[in-house]
C-alpha cells in the first residue's frame, strides 16, 4: 500500500542548491550545455518526435543521475523549451530535498492510480520553463508500475504540454525498474562515473540495456578529475563532468 500524505499543490520558484542549475560553475555550465546541443542533434524537436523524451540511466546508484537529468533539464528551459522533468526514480527519490519541494504527490500517486492529476503533480522550479514530478511516495512495486500502461499514458499526456521530457531513472543492474521504462523513452544516456564504475558494471548495464533500447544516445563522465588543465592544479576538488560518444569522450570540470 502506498501511503497518502497531505495533498499539497505547489508551484513555486526555489532555490537550487549549488551543484544545481544557476549555481553551478562556469565550466560545469558550459559542459552541461554542450550535453544539451548534443542532445538537440540527437533528439530534435520536429519530423520524429514531437517532444523528445530522454531518459538518464546508470549502472548502480549514486553515479550522479540525478544531478545529470536537473541540470540537463535547466539548461534545456534555459534555451527556451518548455521542459519537463520526471523523477522515475521512486525507490530512492532525492527532488523534493534537493529542490526543496513541497509535493507529497507525485509520479507513485499517479501511476497507482490514486487521484493524483497533472495540475497536483506538476511543480514550476528553478526557471518559469522548467516544471518537474516528483517520485511521490515509494511504492512496494516501482518496476510493475513503471512498466505499467500507465507510465506510456501519463508520458503521452505530458508531450501535450512541453518540448522535451527528461525522466531521471533508477540504476540499470540493481532492479529492473529502468529497464521497464526505457523503452517508452526516445533516448537513454548512460552516466558513469570516473573512478567508481566499474568495466563489469558498465558492460552489464548496457548489454541489458541494448536488448531493449535501440537509441542509446552517449555517456556522461561524472567526477571527473581533469587535474591536467591549469585549474585542476590550481584547485585541487574538482566538480567533474564530461560526455561521450561510441567509446570516445570529452572532458570539462569546474572548481566545486
Ligand atoms: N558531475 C559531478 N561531479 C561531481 N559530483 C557530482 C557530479 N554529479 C553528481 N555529483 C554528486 O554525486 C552525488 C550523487 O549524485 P546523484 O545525482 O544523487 O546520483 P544518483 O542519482 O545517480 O544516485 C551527489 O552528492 C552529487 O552532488
Ligand atoms: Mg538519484
Amino acid at each position: 500500500m502506498i501511503k497518502r500524505k497531505k495533498n499539497i499543490v505547489s508551484k513555486r520558484q526555489v532555490t537550487p542548491d549549488q551543484f544545481l542549475g544557476e549555481k553551478l560553475k562556469f565550466s560545469a555550465t558550459e559542459a552541461y550545455k554542450l550535453l544539451r546541443t548534443n542532445l538537440f542533434f540527437c533528439l530534435p524537436e520536429g519530423n520524429d518526435y514531437t517532444c523528445p523524451t530522454v531518459g538518464v540511466t546508470s549502472s548502480v546508484q549514486g553515479e550522479g543521475k540525478s544531478t545529470t537529468s536537473i541540470n540537463l533539464a535547466y539548461m534545456l528551459a534555459e534555451n527556451g523549451k518548455r521542459v519537463c522533468l520526471v523523477e522515475g526514480d521512486l525507490r530512492a527519490p532525492t527532488f523534493n530535498s534537493r529542490l526543496k519541494l513541497n509535493n507529497s504527490v507525485g509520479l507513485s500517486h499517479i501511476l497507482a492510480n490514486m487521484e493524483a492529476d497533472l495540475g497536483n503533480v506538476l511543480t514550476n522550479t528553478m526557471h518559469e520553463n522548467l516544471w518537474v514530478v516528483p517520485a511521490g511516495d515509494i511504492p512496494p512495486n516501482p518496476a510493475e508500475l513503471l512498466g505499467s500502461n500507465r507510465m506510456d499514458q501519463f508520458i503521452n499526456a505530458l508531450k501535450e504540454g512541453f518540448n522535451y521530457i527528461v525522466v531521471d531513472l533508477p540504476p540499470i543492474t540493481v532492479v529492473a525498474d529502468a529497464l521497464a521504462v526505457s523503452g517508452t523513452l526516445d533516448g537513454i544516456l548512460v552516466v558513469v562515473q570516473e573512478g567508481k564504475t566499474t568495466k563489469r558494471e558498465l558492460s552489464d548495464a548496457m548489454q541489458r540495456l541494448e536488448m531493449i533500447h535501440d537509441k542509446i544516445l552517449g555517456f556522461v563522465i561524472t567526477h571527473a578529475e581533469s587535474a591536467r588543465g591549469k585549474y585542476g592544479r590550481k584547485y585541487g576538488k574538482k566538480y567533474g563532468y564530461g560526455y561521450g560518444y561510441g567509446g570516445k569522450r570529452s572532458e570539462k570540470s569546474a572548481e566545486r
